[in-house]
């Protein structure tokens, strides 16, 4: 088996740090087989000459990419040219200290498929970190955790310091925009187990953080794409065609039974309607949300449909209480928004439904059909 770990790392003007990095790396690894693949942008400050030079002593390969920008593209072409059966993934600027470097490689050897260099576990950390951007970091991982389930395993999937055995990418197609190409592995690649191993992400000493805006909203676009080519989108349509089920039986079964079983109808108030209507109204909504319940969990959910009867009554629970939840979050809006806004009855009402729906399925999403 081939035990070369090559060290995929993308540069855009890094030449000042660049050798000092080199140089940690190969006495980190001293001892293991490794290369060192640099994938430039065309780098305007010969990055890509400085690293061409360094061949001569070092196992280097240099790619440069004259016509296309981005971190994890460049990851993704490097792909093509590693020769390691385990690959790792690193910044040049030395904010991912070399030497976290063999614990990785340790993951591995401890059977990992994917091994996270990880900020957010214990002994890892931020260095420098003002308290906007450590809320800004913890936002991001909660968003991706919330709405990539898949990513809930890893404490920190927007690392940019991991290694993966090439299994994990064979027959793929990895498609990410932006920066975060650990988070579209873990979502797109094959893989059974996960270590995570602490690290200090440092100041950057030397060079620029290419990191702006635009890579933040290309974050959110990479997390949409993601939604979208995982299947995770789908499933939020199929909960709302649940819904929108669940408002027939509802109803259906409130007027079948006023007007077939015995129950007064809501507005005969003369014949006791009041607590009749209402029992009838009261049984229909149960009705309803286990039927929403059953479907959801086995056509929305089906995939996360595990654990035995137990596990199946304690999801029906939490269903229940979640779906009570929402339905006081649609009254507090739609009289938030009325009374207090002034905002037309039938706009305001649409708007609170959407807010509630959105509490019912990412609730539901997160906690009774967690993954
Ligand atoms: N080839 C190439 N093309 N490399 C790039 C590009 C690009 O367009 N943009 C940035 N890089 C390289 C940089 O030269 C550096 O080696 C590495 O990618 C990280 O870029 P930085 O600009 O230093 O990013 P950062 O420090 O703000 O972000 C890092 O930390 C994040 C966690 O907070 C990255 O590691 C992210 O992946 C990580 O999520
Ligand atoms: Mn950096």
């Amino acid at each position: 088996m081939n035990k070369t770990t090559s060290i995929i790392i993308p540069t855009f003007n890094e030449h000042d740090n660049i050798k000092t990095l080199v140089q940690r790396l190969s006495k980190a690894l001293s001892g293991y087989e490794y290369e060192i693949l640099f994938v430039d942008d065309n780098s305007s400050d010969g990055t890509a000459e400085l690293a061409e030079s360094l061949q001569t002593e070092y196992p280097i390969k240099v790619i440069v990419r004259r016509d296309k920008r981005g971190l994890a593209s460049a990851v993704v072409d490097a792909l093509s040219h590693v020769s390691g059966n385990n690959i790792i993934v690193m910044d040049a600027d030395l904010q991912h200290p070399p030497e976290v470097v063999p614990n990785l490689i340790k993951a591995v050897e401890q059977g990992a498929d994917i091994g996270v260099a990880s900020r957010y576990i214990e002994g890892g950390g931020c260095q420098g970190w003002s308290f906007t951007r450590r809320m800004i970091s913890r936002g991001a991982i909660f968003l991706a955790h919330l709405l990539l389930p898949a990513t809930r395993k890893v404490n920190d999937p927007m690392s940019g310091f991991f290694i993966f055995k090439k299994n994990v990418v064979k027959d793929t197609h990895l498609n990410p925009a932006g920066f975060k190409i650990l988070l579209e592995i873990l979502m797109i690649g094959k893989f059974q187990k996960v270590i995570e191993t602490p690290f200090t992400f440092v100041i950057r000493e030397k060079g620029e953080s290419k990191l702006n805006t635009r890579q933040q909203i290309n974050y959110l676009k990479h997390i949409y794409s993601l939604m979208q080519r995982t299947g995770e989108f789908l499933r939020f349509i199929k909960f709302i065609l649940v819904g929108g089920s669940g408002v027939l039986v509802n109803y259906g079964l409130y007027w079948i039974l006023t007007r077939f079983a015995g129950f007064t109808p809501l507005d005969d108030a003369s014949s006791g309607g009041i607590i009749s209507g209402n029992l009838a109204m009261a049984i229909s909504i149960e009705t309803s949300i286990i039927t929403n319940f059953l479907l959801n969990n086995f056509f929305t959910f089906a995939d996360r449909n595990t654990g035995g009867i137990f596990r199946f009554f304690g999801r029906l629970l939490n269903f229940n209480l979640i779906c009570l939840i929402g339905g006081l979050i649609q009254i507090g809006i739609a009289n938030l928004l009325t009374i207090t806004l002034g905002i037309y009855d039938l706009i305001a009402i649409p708007i609170a439904i959407i807010i509630a729906t959105l509490w019912n399925y990412l609730l539901n999403n997160w906690w009774t059909w967690r993954h």
